[in-house]
Protein backbone atom coordinates (compact mmCIF):
# COMPACT_ATOMS: atom_id res chain seq x y z
CA UNK A 1 0.00 0.00 0.00
CA UNK A 2 3.07 2.08 -0.09
CA UNK A 3 3.21 2.51 -3.59
CA UNK A 4 1.27 5.59 -4.91
CA UNK A 5 0.76 7.72 -8.06
CA UNK A 6 1.49 11.40 -7.00
CA UNK A 7 -0.61 11.53 -3.72
CA UNK A 8 -2.60 8.84 -4.92
CA UNK A 9 -2.52 4.95 -3.50
CA UNK A 10 -2.53 2.03 -6.02
CA UNK A 11 -4.95 -0.36 -5.98
CA UNK A 12 -4.17 -3.61 -7.24
CA UNK A 13 -6.95 -4.90 -6.55
CA UNK A 14 -9.00 -6.77 -9.84
CA UNK A 15 -13.04 -6.39 -8.88
CA UNK A 16 -13.67 -8.85 -12.05
CA UNK A 17 -12.37 -11.56 -10.45
CA UNK A 18 -14.82 -14.07 -8.20
CA UNK A 19 -14.97 -14.61 -4.81
CA UNK A 20 -17.34 -16.11 -2.15
CA UNK A 21 -20.67 -14.27 -1.42
CA UNK A 22 -19.88 -10.52 -0.06
CA UNK A 23 -15.59 -11.22 -0.71
CA UNK A 24 -16.16 -7.81 -2.71
CA UNK A 25 -17.51 -5.71 -0.16
CA UNK A 26 -15.28 -6.79 2.43
CA UNK A 27 -12.26 -5.43 -0.25
CA UNK A 28 -14.56 -2.55 -0.48
CA UNK A 29 -14.55 -1.50 2.73
CA UNK A 30 -10.94 -1.95 3.53
CA UNK A 31 -10.16 -0.20 0.56
CA UNK A 32 -12.36 2.81 1.76
CA UNK A 33 -11.18 2.80 5.16
CA UNK A 34 -7.90 3.33 4.12
CA UNK A 35 -8.19 6.54 1.25
CA UNK A 36 -10.66 8.24 0.13
CA UNK A 37 -9.34 7.66 -3.88
CA UNK A 38 -7.07 5.03 -5.05
CA UNK A 39 -5.71 4.51 -8.19
CA UNK A 40 -6.07 1.06 -9.68
CA UNK A 41 -3.98 -0.60 -12.21
CA UNK A 42 -6.13 -3.70 -13.07
CA UNK A 43 -7.59 -2.31 -16.44
CA UNK A 44 -5.98 -1.63 -19.59
CA UNK A 45 -6.54 1.92 -18.93
CA UNK A 46 -6.75 2.02 -15.10
CA UNK A 47 -9.05 3.99 -13.08
CA UNK A 48 -9.27 6.59 -10.28
CA UNK A 49 -11.55 5.08 -7.43
CA UNK A 50 -13.56 7.27 -5.24
CA UNK A 51 -14.53 4.86 -2.19
CA UNK A 52 -16.32 7.28 0.19
CA UNK A 53 -20.38 8.30 0.26
CA UNK A 54 -20.20 11.99 -0.20
CA UNK A 55 -17.70 11.99 -2.78
CA UNK A 56 -19.32 9.13 -4.76
CA UNK A 57 -22.37 11.15 -4.58
CA UNK A 58 -20.73 14.54 -5.81
CA UNK A 59 -19.54 12.90 -8.94
CA UNK A 60 -22.80 11.11 -10.19
CA UNK A 61 -24.23 14.92 -9.31
CA UNK A 62 -21.53 16.51 -11.82
CA UNK A 63 -22.54 14.57 -14.93
CA UNK A 64 -20.76 17.84 -17.15
CA UNK A 65 -17.42 16.80 -15.82
CA UNK A 66 -17.71 13.45 -15.08
CA UNK A 67 -19.33 12.16 -18.17
CA UNK A 68 -21.40 9.30 -19.74
CA UNK A 69 -18.72 8.42 -22.71
CA UNK A 70 -18.40 5.55 -20.75
CA UNK A 71 -20.80 3.60 -17.89
CA UNK A 72 -17.86 1.11 -16.56
CA UNK A 73 -14.76 1.62 -15.37
CA UNK A 74 -13.96 -2.02 -15.51
CA UNK A 75 -14.73 -2.48 -19.24
CA UNK A 76 -14.40 0.86 -20.10
CA UNK A 77 -14.63 0.35 -24.16
CA UNK A 78 -17.01 2.33 -26.18
CA UNK A 79 -18.26 -1.00 -28.49
CA UNK A 80 -21.50 -1.49 -26.54
CA UNK A 81 -24.10 0.73 -27.35
CA UNK A 82 -26.85 1.53 -24.59
CA UNK A 83 -29.53 4.28 -24.70
CA UNK A 84 -30.32 6.46 -22.65
CA UNK A 85 -27.24 5.83 -20.84
CA UNK A 86 -24.59 6.82 -23.16
CA UNK A 87 -26.29 10.20 -24.05
CA UNK A 88 -25.38 13.28 -22.25
CA UNK A 89 -26.99 17.02 -21.25
CA UNK A 90 -29.84 17.95 -23.80
CA UNK A 91 -29.87 14.39 -25.91
CA UNK A 92 -29.93 12.58 -22.60
CA UNK A 93 -32.78 14.14 -21.22
CA UNK A 94 -35.20 14.59 -24.12
CA UNK A 95 -34.69 11.05 -24.22
CA UNK A 96 -35.24 10.28 -20.86
CA UNK A 97 -38.19 12.43 -21.39
CA UNK A 98 -40.26 9.92 -23.90
CA UNK A 99 -39.37 6.85 -21.78
CA UNK A 100 -39.84 7.68 -17.82
CA UNK A 101 -43.62 7.84 -18.16
CA UNK A 102 -43.65 4.10 -18.91
CA UNK A 103 -41.08 3.59 -15.79
CA UNK A 104 -43.23 6.00 -12.86
CA UNK A 105 -44.49 4.62 -10.15
CA UNK A 106 -47.96 4.80 -11.23
CA UNK A 107 -47.14 3.27 -14.59
CA UNK A 108 -45.27 0.23 -13.38
CA UNK A 109 -48.21 -0.34 -10.13
CA UNK A 110 -50.38 -1.32 -13.66
CA UNK A 111 -48.03 -4.23 -14.09
CA UNK A 112 -48.37 -5.20 -10.34
CA UNK A 113 -51.48 -7.93 -10.87
CA UNK A 114 -49.42 -9.52 -12.90
CA UNK A 115 -46.29 -9.45 -11.36
CA UNK A 116 -48.30 -10.56 -8.08
CA UNK A 117 -50.32 -13.46 -10.16
CA UNK A 118 -47.29 -15.03 -11.84
CA UNK A 119 -44.63 -14.74 -8.88
CA UNK A 120 -47.30 -16.96 -7.11
CA UNK A 121 -47.71 -19.49 -9.73
CA UNK A 122 -44.37 -19.71 -10.05
CA UNK A 123 -43.63 -20.74 -6.69
CA UNK A 124 -46.74 -22.59 -5.86
CA UNK A 125 -44.92 -25.00 -9.14
CA UNK A 126 -41.57 -24.63 -7.09
CA UNK A 127 -43.52 -25.65 -3.69
CA UNK A 128 -43.91 -29.47 -3.88
CA UNK A 129 -40.23 -30.01 -4.82
CA UNK A 130 -38.86 -28.96 -1.62
CA UNK A 131 -35.51 -27.81 -3.55
CA UNK A 132 -34.60 -25.24 -6.15
CA UNK A 133 -32.04 -23.49 -7.76
CA UNK A 134 -33.46 -19.93 -6.65
CA UNK A 135 -31.11 -18.35 -9.24
CA UNK A 136 -31.79 -20.65 -12.32
CA UNK A 137 -35.10 -21.67 -11.48
CA UNK A 138 -36.79 -18.48 -10.57
CA UNK A 139 -34.58 -15.73 -10.22
CA UNK A 140 -34.34 -15.32 -13.77
CA UNK A 141 -37.36 -16.29 -15.29
CA UNK A 142 -39.88 -14.08 -12.98
CA UNK A 143 -38.18 -10.61 -13.74
CA UNK A 144 -37.73 -12.26 -17.79
CA UNK A 145 -41.89 -12.71 -17.86
CA UNK A 146 -42.69 -9.17 -16.11
CA UNK A 147 -40.25 -7.44 -18.79
CA UNK A 148 -42.09 -8.96 -21.51
CA UNK A 149 -45.35 -8.45 -20.31
CA UNK A 150 -44.34 -4.57 -19.63
CA UNK A 151 -43.11 -4.78 -23.17
CA UNK A 152 -46.69 -5.80 -24.25
CA UNK A 153 -45.11 -9.01 -25.33
CA UNK A 154 -46.00 -13.05 -24.44
CA UNK A 155 -45.46 -13.89 -20.71
CA UNK A 156 -45.01 -17.61 -22.28
CA UNK A 157 -41.63 -16.02 -24.66
CA UNK A 158 -39.75 -16.09 -21.51
CA UNK A 159 -39.23 -19.56 -22.63
CA UNK A 160 -36.93 -19.03 -24.94
CA UNK A 161 -36.22 -15.43 -24.39
CA UNK A 162 -34.53 -16.22 -20.51
CA UNK A 163 -31.98 -18.24 -22.67
CA UNK A 164 -30.98 -15.97 -24.85
CA UNK A 165 -31.03 -13.32 -22.01
CA UNK A 166 -28.78 -15.83 -20.30
CA UNK A 167 -26.00 -16.42 -22.94
CA UNK A 168 -26.13 -12.77 -23.53
CA UNK A 169 -25.12 -11.88 -19.98
CA UNK A 170 -22.66 -14.28 -19.86
CA UNK A 171 -20.84 -13.05 -22.39
CA UNK A 172 -20.47 -9.66 -20.97
CA UNK A 173 -18.67 -11.70 -17.94
CA UNK A 174 -16.56 -13.59 -19.15
CA UNK A 175 -18.75 -16.82 -21.41
CA UNK A 176 -18.46 -17.70 -24.47
CA UNK A 177 -18.57 -14.78 -27.11
CA UNK A 178 -20.09 -16.42 -30.13
CA UNK A 179 -22.63 -17.39 -28.05
CA UNK A 180 -23.22 -14.66 -26.70
CA UNK A 181 -23.42 -12.73 -29.91
CA UNK A 182 -25.89 -15.38 -31.32
CA UNK A 183 -27.89 -14.76 -28.65
CA UNK A 184 -27.61 -11.13 -28.65
CA UNK A 185 -28.78 -11.33 -32.59
CA UNK A 186 -31.76 -12.98 -31.58
CA UNK A 187 -33.32 -10.76 -29.54
CA UNK A 188 -32.33 -7.94 -31.44
CA UNK A 189 -34.72 -9.72 -34.40
CA UNK A 190 -37.51 -10.30 -32.02
CA UNK A 191 -37.49 -6.74 -30.95
CA UNK A 192 -37.49 -5.48 -34.42
CA UNK A 193 -40.22 -7.76 -35.05
CA UNK A 194 -42.07 -5.89 -32.50
CA UNK A 195 -41.17 -2.79 -33.67
CA UNK A 196 -42.44 -3.55 -37.07
CA UNK A 197 -45.93 -5.07 -36.04
CA UNK A 198 -46.42 -1.87 -33.21
CA UNK A 199 -46.01 0.16 -36.80
CA UNK A 200 -48.57 -1.47 -38.51
CA UNK A 201 -50.96 -1.92 -35.46
CA UNK A 202 -49.85 0.39 -33.04
CA UNK A 203 -51.26 -0.04 -29.47
CA UNK A 204 -52.13 3.18 -26.93
CA UNK A 205 -49.14 5.33 -26.98
CA UNK A 206 -50.00 6.46 -23.40
CA UNK A 207 -49.68 2.68 -22.34
CA UNK A 208 -47.57 1.05 -24.75
CA UNK A 209 -43.91 2.09 -24.50
CA UNK A 210 -42.97 0.83 -28.33
CA UNK A 211 -45.88 2.14 -29.67
CA UNK A 212 -44.68 6.01 -28.43
CA UNK A 213 -41.15 4.60 -29.26
CA UNK A 214 -42.29 4.84 -32.54
CA UNK A 215 -44.65 7.62 -32.99
CA UNK A 216 -42.17 10.25 -30.88
CA UNK A 217 -40.26 13.26 -32.50
CA UNK A 218 -36.84 14.26 -31.13
CA UNK A 219 -36.02 17.20 -32.11
CA UNK A 220 -38.87 17.23 -34.46
CA UNK A 221 -37.31 13.89 -36.21
CA UNK A 222 -39.16 10.61 -35.51
CA UNK A 223 -36.49 8.25 -33.59
CA UNK A 224 -33.84 5.88 -35.95
CA UNK A 225 -35.11 2.35 -35.73
CA UNK A 226 -31.61 1.40 -34.57
CA UNK A 227 -31.96 3.14 -31.53
CA UNK A 228 -35.63 1.90 -30.66
CA UNK A 229 -33.80 -1.10 -30.99
CA UNK A 230 -30.87 -0.34 -28.72
CA UNK A 231 -33.19 1.32 -26.50
CA UNK A 232 -35.23 -2.52 -26.12
CA UNK A 233 -31.50 -3.92 -25.85
CA UNK A 234 -30.63 -1.70 -22.90
CA UNK A 235 -33.80 -1.98 -20.80
CA UNK A 236 -32.96 -5.70 -21.13
CA UNK A 237 -29.49 -5.56 -20.09
CA UNK A 238 -30.45 -3.29 -17.73
CA UNK A 239 -33.33 -4.91 -15.98
CA UNK A 240 -32.95 -8.40 -16.03
CA UNK A 241 -29.41 -9.26 -14.84
CA UNK A 242 -29.84 -6.81 -12.17
CA UNK A 243 -33.46 -7.88 -10.84
CA UNK A 244 -32.06 -11.63 -10.71
CA UNK A 245 -28.97 -10.83 -8.95
CA UNK A 246 -30.71 -8.64 -6.26
CA UNK A 247 -32.99 -11.71 -5.33
CA UNK A 248 -30.14 -13.64 -5.08
CA UNK A 249 -28.48 -11.27 -2.35
CA UNK A 250 -31.86 -11.06 -0.56
CA UNK A 251 -32.34 -14.92 -0.42
CA UNK A 252 -28.92 -15.91 0.64
CA UNK A 253 -29.22 -13.37 3.33
CA UNK A 254 -32.57 -14.21 4.19
CA UNK A 255 -31.82 -18.25 4.42
CA UNK A 256 -29.43 -17.76 6.70
CA UNK A 257 -31.31 -14.88 9.41
CA UNK A 258 -33.99 -16.48 11.07
CA UNK A 259 -35.54 -13.74 12.71
CA UNK A 260 -35.22 -11.43 9.91
CA UNK A 261 -36.69 -13.78 7.64
CA UNK A 262 -39.64 -14.46 10.20
CA UNK A 263 -40.58 -10.92 10.77
CA UNK A 264 -40.71 -10.67 6.68
CA UNK A 265 -43.51 -13.63 6.74
CA UNK A 266 -45.11 -12.22 9.80
CA UNK A 267 -45.10 -8.74 8.56
CA UNK A 268 -45.51 -8.59 4.78
CA UNK A 269 -46.37 -4.99 4.56
CA UNK A 270 -42.87 -4.33 5.54
CA UNK A 271 -41.75 -5.67 1.98
CA UNK A 272 -40.70 -2.13 0.52
CA UNK A 273 -38.89 -1.06 3.55
CA UNK A 274 -36.75 -4.22 3.37
CA UNK A 275 -36.35 -4.09 -0.13
CA UNK A 276 -34.54 -0.70 0.15
CA UNK A 277 -32.39 -2.18 2.58
CA UNK A 278 -31.68 -4.84 0.67
CA UNK A 279 -30.34 -3.04 -2.26
CA UNK A 280 -28.55 -0.57 -0.03
CA UNK A 281 -26.44 -3.48 1.99
CA UNK A 282 -26.26 -5.45 -1.37
CA UNK A 283 -25.44 -2.97 -4.23
CA UNK A 284 -25.18 -5.71 -6.34
CA UNK A 285 -24.20 -2.76 -9.27
CA UNK A 286 -20.81 -1.75 -7.69
CA UNK A 287 -19.50 1.29 -9.57
CA UNK A 288 -20.50 3.49 -12.30
CA UNK A 289 -17.64 4.53 -14.82
CA UNK A 290 -17.54 8.04 -16.13
CA UNK A 291 -14.86 9.50 -17.85
CA UNK A 292 -13.66 13.18 -17.16
CA UNK A 293 -14.06 15.60 -19.81
CA UNK A 294 -11.36 18.34 -17.65
CA UNK A 295 -8.86 18.55 -15.28
CA UNK A 296 -10.64 17.83 -12.08
CA UNK A 297 -8.14 18.01 -8.62
CA UNK A 298 -9.17 15.03 -6.13
CA UNK A 299 -8.08 16.58 -3.16
CA UNK A 300 -4.34 17.59 -4.45
CA UNK A 301 -4.38 14.11 -7.07
CA UNK A 302 -4.74 15.81 -10.41
CA UNK A 303 -6.74 14.15 -12.86
CA UNK A 304 -6.45 14.57 -16.71
CA UNK A 305 -9.30 14.97 -19.15
CA UNK A 306 -10.07 11.28 -21.18
CA UNK A 307 -9.36 9.46 -17.68
CA UNK A 308 -11.40 6.84 -16.07
CA UNK A 309 -12.99 7.44 -12.91
CA UNK A 310 -15.26 4.41 -10.54
CA UNK A 311 -17.84 6.20 -8.84
CA UNK A 312 -17.98 3.88 -5.59
CA UNK A 313 -21.29 2.79 -5.43
CA UNK A 314 -20.47 -0.60 -3.12
CA UNK A 315 -18.00 1.30 -1.19
CA UNK A 316 -20.64 4.26 -0.40
CA UNK A 317 -23.41 2.27 0.86
CA UNK A 318 -21.81 0.67 3.33
CA UNK A 319 -19.80 3.73 4.38
CA UNK A 320 -20.25 4.25 7.97
CA UNK A 321 -19.51 7.69 8.04
CA UNK A 322 -23.11 8.03 5.94
CA UNK A 323 -24.56 5.04 7.06
CA UNK A 324 -24.22 3.75 11.13
CA UNK A 325 -23.27 0.03 11.48
CA UNK A 326 -23.71 -0.42 7.16
CA UNK A 327 -22.58 -4.15 7.49
CA UNK A 328 -26.28 -4.75 9.49
CA UNK A 329 -28.91 -5.12 7.87
CA UNK A 330 -32.31 -2.77 9.94
CA UNK A 331 -35.55 -2.62 8.50
CA UNK A 332 -36.56 0.83 9.12
CA UNK A 333 -33.04 2.58 8.80
CA UNK A 334 -33.42 6.03 8.82
CA UNK A 335 -32.19 7.95 5.46
CA UNK A 336 -31.64 4.37 3.93
CA UNK A 337 -33.50 6.06 0.85
CA UNK A 338 -30.49 8.29 0.20
CA UNK A 339 -28.17 5.00 -0.98
CA UNK A 340 -26.59 4.68 -3.80
CA UNK A 341 -27.50 1.07 -5.27
CA UNK A 342 -29.86 2.84 -7.95
CA UNK A 343 -27.05 5.57 -8.64
CA UNK A 344 -27.76 8.90 -8.43
CA UNK A 345 -28.01 12.34 -10.85
CA UNK A 346 -29.26 12.57 -14.22
CA UNK A 347 -28.54 8.81 -15.19
CA UNK A 348 -30.85 7.51 -12.13
CA UNK A 349 -32.04 4.06 -12.22
CA UNK A 350 -35.10 4.20 -14.73
CA UNK A 351 -36.68 0.99 -14.01
CA UNK A 352 -35.94 1.77 -10.04
CA UNK A 353 -39.93 1.69 -9.19
CA UNK A 354 -40.45 -1.76 -11.45
CA UNK A 355 -37.36 -3.27 -9.64
CA UNK A 356 -38.70 -2.17 -5.93
CA UNK A 357 -42.21 -3.40 -7.19
CA UNK A 358 -40.64 -6.11 -8.42
CA UNK A 359 -38.55 -7.46 -5.55
CA UNK A 360 -41.34 -6.64 -3.05
CA UNK A 361 -43.92 -9.10 -4.56
CA UNK A 362 -41.35 -12.02 -4.58
CA UNK A 363 -40.93 -11.21 -0.70
CA UNK A 364 -44.76 -11.25 0.01
CA UNK A 365 -46.18 -14.02 -2.07
CA UNK A 366 -42.78 -16.71 -1.59
CA UNK A 367 -42.82 -16.23 2.23
CA UNK A 368 -46.78 -16.86 2.06
CA UNK A 369 -46.39 -20.41 0.88
CA UNK A 370 -42.73 -21.36 1.69
CA UNK A 371 -41.67 -19.71 4.73
CA UNK A 372 -39.17 -21.67 5.60
CA UNK A 373 -36.19 -22.67 3.29
CA UNK A 374 -32.12 -23.26 3.71
CA UNK A 375 -28.97 -23.16 2.06
CA UNK A 376 -28.15 -26.49 1.10
CA UNK A 377 -25.25 -27.00 3.22
CA UNK A 378 -23.41 -29.11 0.55
CA UNK A 379 -22.68 -26.44 -1.84
CA UNK A 380 -20.19 -23.82 -2.74
CA UNK A 381 -21.33 -20.84 -3.70
CA UNK A 382 -19.47 -18.29 -6.01
CA UNK A 383 -20.15 -14.34 -6.00
CA UNK A 384 -19.40 -13.42 -10.17
CA UNK A 385 -17.17 -10.49 -10.08
CA UNK A 386 -17.90 -7.30 -12.28
CA UNK A 387 -21.64 -6.83 -11.48
CA UNK A 388 -22.11 -9.14 -8.62
CA UNK A 389 -24.46 -12.07 -8.50
CA UNK A 390 -24.71 -15.35 -7.08
CA UNK A 391 -24.00 -17.91 -9.38
CA UNK A 392 -26.43 -20.33 -8.02
CA UNK A 393 -28.27 -20.15 -4.90
CA UNK A 394 -29.60 -24.41 -4.26
CA UNK A 395 -32.38 -24.30 -1.62
CA UNK A 396 -34.16 -26.83 0.34
CA UNK A 397 -37.42 -26.64 2.24
CA UNK A 398 -39.80 -29.11 3.68
CA UNK A 399 -42.93 -29.08 1.46
C1 LIG B 1 -32.36 -4.19 -8.43
C2 LIG B 1 -32.39 -3.85 -9.68
C3 LIG B 1 -31.60 -2.72 -10.30
C4 LIG B 1 -30.47 -2.09 -9.86
C5 LIG B 1 -29.67 -2.35 -8.59
C6 LIG B 1 -30.14 -1.07 -10.85
C7 LIG B 1 -29.07 -0.20 -10.74
C8 LIG B 1 -28.82 0.83 -11.63
C9 LIG B 1 -27.77 1.82 -11.46
C10 LIG B 1 -26.76 1.86 -10.32
C11 LIG B 1 -27.85 2.69 -12.50
C12 LIG B 1 -26.99 3.93 -12.74
C13 LIG B 1 -25.85 3.64 -13.68
C14 LIG B 1 -25.00 4.85 -13.97
O1 LIG B 1 -25.18 5.92 -13.40
O2 LIG B 1 -24.10 4.70 -14.83
C15 LIG B 1 -28.94 2.23 -13.35
C16 LIG B 1 -29.31 2.84 -14.53
C17 LIG B 1 -30.28 2.32 -15.38
N1 LIG B 1 -31.15 1.29 -15.11
FE1 LIG B 1 -31.18 0.17 -13.43
N2 LIG B 1 -31.07 -1.11 -11.85
C18 LIG B 1 -31.98 -2.10 -11.56
C19 LIG B 1 -33.10 -2.45 -12.31
C20 LIG B 1 -33.44 -1.91 -13.51
C21 LIG B 1 -34.60 -2.28 -14.30
C22 LIG B 1 -35.65 -3.30 -13.87
C23 LIG B 1 -34.55 -1.55 -15.46
C24 LIG B 1 -35.51 -1.50 -16.64
C25 LIG B 1 -36.30 -2.42 -17.03
C26 LIG B 1 -33.38 -0.70 -15.38
C27 LIG B 1 -32.98 0.19 -16.36
C28 LIG B 1 -31.96 1.11 -16.21
C29 LIG B 1 -31.59 2.07 -17.25
C30 LIG B 1 -32.22 2.20 -18.64
C31 LIG B 1 -30.54 2.83 -16.72
C32 LIG B 1 -29.81 3.98 -17.41
C33 LIG B 1 -30.46 5.29 -17.09
C34 LIG B 1 -29.79 6.48 -17.76
O3 LIG B 1 -28.62 6.41 -18.11
O4 LIG B 1 -30.49 7.49 -17.89
N3 LIG B 1 -32.74 -0.94 -14.19
N4 LIG B 1 -29.53 1.12 -12.78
Amino acid sequence: MSERIGACPVSHTDYRAATAPTGHYALLDEEREKSRFFWNDQTERGFWMLTRYDDVLAGFQDPETFTNEITSALNPQKGIDLLPQRLGGQAHADMRRVINPYFSPAAVRRIEPFATTRCAELVEELAPKGTCDFVADFAIRYPTEVFLVLLGLPAADGEFFVPWADDTFRGFFGGDPDKARAASERIMAYFADLVALRRVKPLDPKEDLVSRLVEARVDERPMPEKDILTICMTLMLAGLDTTRSALGYMFWHLARNEPDRRRLTDEPDLGPAAVEEFIRLYPLVIQAGRETARPVDLDGIEVAPGDVVWLGIGSANRDPRKFPDPDRFILGRKGVNQHLGFGAGPHRCLGMHLARLELAVVLREWHARIPDYRIDPGTELVERGGQLTLTGLPLEWTP
